[in-house]
């Protein structure tokens, strides 16, 4: 078997991934990135300094850790840029990230494209992060997209992006009417860009290849949530690409049977951000509660978390679609101080049980959440370090979400730093 791990979001994204993949890449050899762009924020915290990582892999503070940023991305410059300005001032080495050439460029209309369609959608807005990748992603489909590949070959990007930018000043222009671009402008930019970048540019599917060839640890590093991809998530209200464990294999140019586990980070309570159907949602003090305790404030755009219970029958579902071997349990150290926690284990729709989580998010809007309570426990659990010294009732509080999933919780976070993490079982 290949020692390769899949760390994939099981609810609404934002669920520690960053954190576990820092973790876990103590360890590893390789850290990939396969889809989403800069819609992410991935927050590690290495002692008392915080760092964001949108675009790049959260394994950059290894300088010794290979960190690809795979085919299925979609990849915004300026935010690339951005992010290495900050790791060079801390004068971390950033020799060690690639870059697909296949990965599909974020432009300006993009993103002032996603800001025009959200505008108009009015009511019914999805609450996109504005970073432009559902646009990008429909060029991409559309077969209009411009590759990263494409942008830094000076022959050719001239005259693809003029292209591009005459075709969707006419959308802003005459659909939206609003504000075109000026592509001689844009061009320099983007020109200047690209002789920055290109040193990073390469084929990353031989990288990955060779790495699982070598049978080195490799970690898949998932962007938003499970329930945000486009075809199994709370549709229309989701991102426009895979988070799904099915997404890695074609994100990042492996087959799928090069998937050793696939380990699914899960809150120890449910958080989303954006619009969009939220069953156990707490629109209440109890919610606000988890918000103010968790610091549930979005990493990329800062808005408030919607904060609510742990909900099982979500994470039955992401599980099976999945396929999860394993579950980390974040941010456990959050729910000290209840006096009972809830757990939904059961929707009942129109008076009747629901078996599995409804695929149609009208249906799922109609579902009330059937708990389960639990006694909570006050203890401060930040400091713990071993299963055995948690308090009785944050062990069967695991345990019963273990049970009701199906699969065991294999790593339990207590707080956002690396020595804040119990490990049940070994994943390397
Ligand atoms: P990601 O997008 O899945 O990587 O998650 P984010 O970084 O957006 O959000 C998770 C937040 O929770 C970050 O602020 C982390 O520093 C923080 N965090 C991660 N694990 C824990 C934990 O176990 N306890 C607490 N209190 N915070 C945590
Ligand atoms: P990480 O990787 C949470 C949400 C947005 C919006 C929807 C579509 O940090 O877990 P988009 O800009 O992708 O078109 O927005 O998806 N969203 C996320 N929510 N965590 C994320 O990433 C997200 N990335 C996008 O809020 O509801
Ligand atoms: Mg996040």
């Amino acid at each position: 078997m290949m020692p390769s791990i899949v760390i994939v979001g099981a609810q609404w994204g934002d669920e520690g991934k960053g954190k576990i993949i820092d973790y876990l890449a103590q360890e590893a050899d390789v850290v990939i990135r396969a889809q989403g762009g800069n819609n992410a924020g991935h927050t590690v915290m290495v002692e008392d300094k915080k760092y964001s990582f949108h675009l790049l892999p959260s394994g950059v503070l290894f300088e010794d850790k290979l960190n690809i940023i795979g085919n299925g991305v979609v990849f915004d410059p300026e935010g690339f840029l951005q992010e290495i300005e900050v790791l060079k001032k801390e004068g971390i080495n950033t020799s060690n990230i690639k870059i697909d050439e296949r990965v599909h460029v974020i432009f300006p209309y993009h993103k002032r494209i996603d800001q025009l369609e959200e505008e108009a959608r009015g009511e019914a807005q999805i609450g996109t992060t504005k970073k432009g990748i559902g646009p990008c992603y429909m060029d991409k489909i559309q077969r209009s997209g411009i590759r990263l590949g494409e942008m830094i070959d000076e022959e050719d990007f001239k005259d693809r992006l003029y292209k591009q930018v005459d075709d969707k000043n006419k959308i802003i222009e005459k659909i939206y009417e609003a504000e075109g671009f000026e592509k001689e402008a844009m061009y320099e930019t983007y020109l200047k860009y690209a002789r920055e970048i290109k040193k990073y540019v390469t084929d990353t599917t031989i990288l990955a290849h060779e790495a699982l060839k070598a049978k080195k640890k490799v970690l898949f590093e998932g962007a938003q949530g499970t329930l945000l991809d486009i075809d199994l998530g709370t549709y229309p209200y989701v991102t426009s690409s895979h988070p799904t464990a099915g997404g890695f294999p074609i994100g990042a140019g492996i087959g799928p049977n090069q998937i050793e586990q696939v380990l699914g980070i899960v809150k120890a309570y449910t958080t989303r951000v954006g619009s969009g159907t939220f069953p156990t949602e707490l629109d209440n003090e109890v919610g606000d509660k988890i918000r103010i305790k968790g610091n549930e404030f979005g990493t990329t755009t800062g808005r408030p978390r919607r904060c609510g219970w742990f909900d099982g029958v979500m994470v039955r579902y992401t599980t099976r679609i999945n396929g999860l071997t394993a579950m980390s349990l974040m941010l456990l150290d959050v729910l000290s101080g209840f006096d009972t926690l809830k757990i939904c284990t059961g929707y009942e729709l129109e008076g009747e049980m629901v078996a599995h989580f409804p695929a149609n998010i009208k249906t799922l809007g109609k579902c009330k959440p059937i708990y389960e309570e639990l006694p909570g426990w006050e203890e401060d659990i930040t400091n713990m370090k071993t299963y055995e010294e948690l308090p009785e009732n944050a062990k069967k509080y695991i345990e019963r979400i273990e049970s009701y999933v199906g699969v065991p919780i294999k790593m339990i976070s207590v707080g956002p730093k690396r020595n804040q993490t119990i490990i049940r079982e070994r994943l390397f």
